[in-house]
């Protein structure tokens, strides 16, 4: 009987932390194709595992295709995320592959290559239905975050900050929309919107509260988990 990495029970309970409430953002880095490092924040939008394996945790969260990070994520789809949780003191430093799900229809800076690894395959084995969460999550999302996916492409440059204001701030559902403005904009964020699975399979973690501070590395191997304890 597997059961989920010890990892994973500790990042869950410390989000679960009130000291912790609303630290869903983490720091993901990713390599271009000349091996220069690129970091940015993105937002947790949850944890996905194929059905019957709780020890292959993936973490979901989104962007939106036109950024250089496609790119990036398309040449090399190794990554690692940081996640600094202030209240509870802890540090989760996850490093593994990452499986992005555009739109069917975007034009891609290069083909998507087929990352092989153990969730990523076990998933498309099962069936997952890639694109069908891919929209789930963009009607899910609030409005004004639906908003971000309707602008211009993120990065270029315009003349002045005003220009902005000419953007819709808030995108509804497309059930919900009220004119054919709001159906064009909720059309257009769905053409921008990528979700992204990061596959873990090496998980360093820091306790700063214990005394003497805790750290404990966790390596996938096969299907388990070794963990180790190691020097602060
Ligand atoms: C608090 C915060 C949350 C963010 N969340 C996301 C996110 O979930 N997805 C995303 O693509 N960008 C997010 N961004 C913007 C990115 O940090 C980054 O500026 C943008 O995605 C462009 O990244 P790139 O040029 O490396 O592709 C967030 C920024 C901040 C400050």
């Amino acid at each position: 009987m597997v059961s989920a990495p010890r990892w994973l029970a500790a990042l869950t309970t410390a989000l679960g932390l009130p000291e912790n409430k609303g630290q869903i953002m983490y720091q993901l880095a990713s390599v271009d194709a000349n091996g220069n490092p690129h970091v940015r924040t993105v937002g947790h939008r949850g944890f996905v595992e194929p059905e019957g394996s709780p020890n292959l945790p993936l973490l979901m969260s989104a962007t939106d295709i036109r950024t250089p990070k496609v790119a990036q994520l398309l040449a090399n789809s190794t990554v690692e995320i940081v996640w600094w949780l202030s209240g509870s003191m802890e540090q989760f430093r996850l490093s593994g592959v990452v499986r992005l799900v555009p739109p069917p229809e975007a034009q891609l800076p290069s083909p998507i290559t087929k990352v092989s690894s153990l969730a990523i395959d076990k998933l498309d084995a099962q069936g997952f239905e890639w694109e069908k969460k891919r929209v789930e999550a963009y009607d899910g999302q609030p409005p004004f975050l639906r908003a971000g996916f309707a602008r211009p492409p993120p990065g270029n440059i315009i003349e002045s900050y005003d220009i902005g204001k000419s953007w819709p701030g808030a995108v509804p559902k497309f059930a919900d929309a009220q004119n054919e403005e709001e159906k064009h904009a909720y059309e257009r964020g769905l053409h921008s919107f990528a979700l992204m699975y990061i596959e873990p399979v090496e998980v360093d973690w820091i306790q700063l509260k214990e005394r003497p501070n805790r750290r404990t590395k966790f390596i996938r191997k096969g299907e388990d988990w070794a963990e180790y304890i190691a020097v602060p």
